[in-house]
């Protein structure tokens, strides 16, 4: 709607986006200096504290899928299968899938690398640390703005695809094995999320490629977050990620083990997710939305953390090529039903999280075309 406003504001801010707006402290070092309260600026608004903090019963849970002899070598092959991803896909934006093909021995050893690394003393990371222009490496923040309500998170983010940006040098290099297990398993979520790409598109009548065309074909991007979550002495007033859709195409997350701490936006309602042994939680992000023309939907989702155990998760982004319009598919567009986005490039795109930090899905919703 405001758009010619929005980018004017974040190339104004663009400016500044070699440093942070003031020092950075790690999360980490507040939970290991054995402090009585919450320091001020992780002490949430009333508005957005979760009511509770303890483990959630039974009750609901988000769509768990078994994919077990889903994709044959002729095609996709079973329609239960495909209509409960559709409705997934539309109802929630989330679901786990198991008996995905990602061999679990290589799920572990990717979270017990990633636990290691955080444990170093913080000092050790330090020649990691990030700058908001990339956000590569070692991070406690997401957001530029000076004085904003910070998240109870350290993280390190790098990147997959394409290949220019993937470089080892920006890679931690302990414990001995990570770097070699993190490129596996890089290259393990890209496949399995080029296929479920294709279940994507089938599901809409389009041909098993059409999303990856949209996203540039070959020339997708593949990046990663991982989120150390410390305990937390008032868990109560804090969040762990504040709410917001992912920006990015699709999202497939490697949750904690052990510690739950992932909630995801149903109507007014937050459900705890409950993960089962070595799922994986897929969810549509913001790119996917704006292709499908809104059919799918990219989620609100949030962390709460906890005062008893830390928690750690492996967020993996799969997103279109950065400088290529994304609008919704022309085949999913009619006068009836006319496209809801204006093109923009991701690039653009997530100029916004990089600078407002995570917002709930004001963003998507800022662009929808007025009719
Ligand atoms: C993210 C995210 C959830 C989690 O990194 O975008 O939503 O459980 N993470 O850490
Ligand atoms: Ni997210």
């Amino acid at each position: 709607m405001n758009k010619n406003k929005d980018m004017k504001m974040i190339e104004t801010k663009k400016t500044s986006m070699d440093e942070w707006p003031e020092p950075i402290i790690r999360v980490q070092s507040l939970a290991e200096s054995n402090l009585s309260s919450l320091p001020d600026r992780y002490i949430k608004p009333a508005s957005q504290r979760a009511t509770t903090t303890e483990e959630a019963p039974t009750a609901t849970n988000i769509p768990i899928i078994d994919l077990e002899g889903l994709f044959l070598e002729d095609g996709l092959s079973d329609d239960v299968i495909m209509a409960r991803i559709s409705e997934a896909c539309r109802q929630w934006g989330f679901f786990q899938v198991v008996n995905h093909g990602v061999r679990p021995e290589l799920m572990d050893a990717a979270r017990k690398n990633w636990r290691e690394f955080f444990h170093l003393p913080v000092q050790a990371k330090e020649t990691y640390s990030n700058s908001p222009r990339t956000y590569e490496g070692y991070g406690s923040r997401l957001g530029v703005e000076k004085g904003a309500i910070l998240d109870w998170s350290d993280y390190y983010y790098l990147h997959h695809l394409p290949l220019h940006l993937k470089d080892f040098n920006k890679w931690p290099s302990f414990p001995p094995t990570i770097r070699e297990v993190i490129d596996e398993y890089g290259k393990e979520l890209v496949n399995l999320s080029g296929r479920i790409m294709k279940v994507l598109s089938s599901n809409l009548g389009l041909k098993e490629d059409r999303f990856q065309e949209a996203f540039g074909g070959e020339n997708i991007g593949a990046c990663m977050r991982v989120n150390y979550y410390p305990k937390c002495p008032r868990p109560e007033l804090a969040l762990g990620l504040s709410s917001h859709s992912d920006p990015g195409g699709m999202t497939i997350l490697l949750p904690d083990d052990q510690v739950f701490g992932l909630q995801v936006r149903k109507n007014d309602t937050w459900i705890t997710v409950k993960p089962h042994p070595h799922a994986f939680i897929v969810n549509i992000g913001d790119q996917i939305q704006i292709l499908s023309n809104s059919t799918y939907k990219s989620v609100e989702h949030r962390v709460i953390v906890n005062s008893e155990k830390e928690r750690v998760s492996l967020a993996f982004f799969y997103n279109p090529k950065s400088d290529i319009p994304i609008q919704p598919l022309q085949e999913l567009v009619s006068t009836h039903n006319p496209p809801l986005y204006p093109p923009m490039t991701f690039d653009q795109y997530r100029l916004y999280i990089r600078t407002q930090g995570p917002q709930g899905k004001s963003h998507v919703e800022s662009h929808i075309s007025p009719r």
